[in-house]
């Protein structure tokens, strides 16, 4: 399994498996895989001939006020995971391989990107679509696999597969969570032991709330209030949002009489984690 930096020599190997007649699925990451980034891999690998898993922390996704300089990193980890999964290539650029310094085109989506996580993080997804579309571009692969966790991420870019007319298919993929409920992220290696035992209040309001669901309650103010009170007996968790939207819009809904997505941030000291559920109906 190679380690490329270049997108001209990511392009020609992929060249060269499309005239083998193989497929290609991508598993677009940031590094520092975890137990979920495996579970995206495995399935790619199941599913595609071949199968390029992109390790690179894009810069252009964080705020000034973000953890850009202190994001984790371990590509000789990341190698090793990628080859137990049975990954074909890690696809591993410095920011000056995607970023020309007089980079100036960037993919920016309205409505799905303004509400959740785009209220506190306003240039966040303009720097995911980019950077996957550049990904999308480099690769062209058949199929790419996101995680559920970030459903507000997979929702864009679903949508900007579809406006873009990109052809690709995208696959979301069920959440990875310890043993304790805390969904699996690089940022929980952020944690204190106290914050880490604090953080499973995320998995405990999910579980609250999808209960509540399956009781029959359909009022969100009510699912909500009970998910926030129980949030706000932690004293280490600060809350950005809890929020159910509607599951196409993510527009702010008073009822579940629709499919919806529960979806919340919460801050732990510095680290912010996500988290959420689906409530069919
Ligand atoms: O989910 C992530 O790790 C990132 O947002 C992604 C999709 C790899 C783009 O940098």
């Amino acid at each position: 399994m190679n380690i490329i930096s270049s997108p001209a020599e990511v392009r020609a190997m992929v060249r060269e498996w499309r005239r083998q007649g193989l497929s290609v699925g991508l598993v677009p990451t940031m590094g520092y895989l975890h137990e979920g980034h495996k579970s995206l891999i495995v399935r790619a690998v199941a599913e595609n001939d071949r199968v390029v898993v992109s390790d690179f922390v894009n810069p252009i996704q964080f705020a000034p006020n973000e953890d850009l300089a202190s994001y984790p990193r371990d590509i000789e980890a990341d190698a090793r995971l990628c080859r137990e999964a049975g990954a074909s290539l890690i696809f591993h650029p410095e920011p000056s391989d995607m970023y020309a310094p007089d980079f100036s085109t960037f993919v920016d989506m309205k409505g799905l990107s303004e509400n959740l996580c785009g209220r506190t993080r306003p240039t966040h997804f303009r720097g995911v679509c980019t950077v996957v579309s550049k990904l999308f571009n480099i690769v062209t692969p058949d199929r790419a696999y996101f995680g559920r966790k970030d459903a507000q991420q997979l929702a864009i870019i679903r949508r900007m597969v579809r406006d873009l007319d990109f052809g690709i298919e995208i696959i979301g993929c069920p959440i990875v969570r310890e043993a304790d409920g805390l969904a699996k992220s690089s940022r929980n290696t952020y944690l204190s032991p106290e914050q880490r035992s604090a953080a499973t209040v995320l998995s405990r309001a999910a579980a609250l709330g999808l209960g509540m669901m399956e009781d029959g309650e359909r009022d969100a103010a009510k699912v909500l209030g009970a998910m926030r009170s129980l949030i706000e007996d932690e004293p280490l968790a600060r809350i950005d949002y809890v929020s159910m939207v509607d599951f196409d819009s993510l527009q702010d809904v008073e009822r579940a009489d629709r499919p919806v997505l529960c979806a919340m941030a919460v801050y732990f000291g510095k680290t912010r984690l996500i988290d959420n559920f689906v409530f069919e109906g």
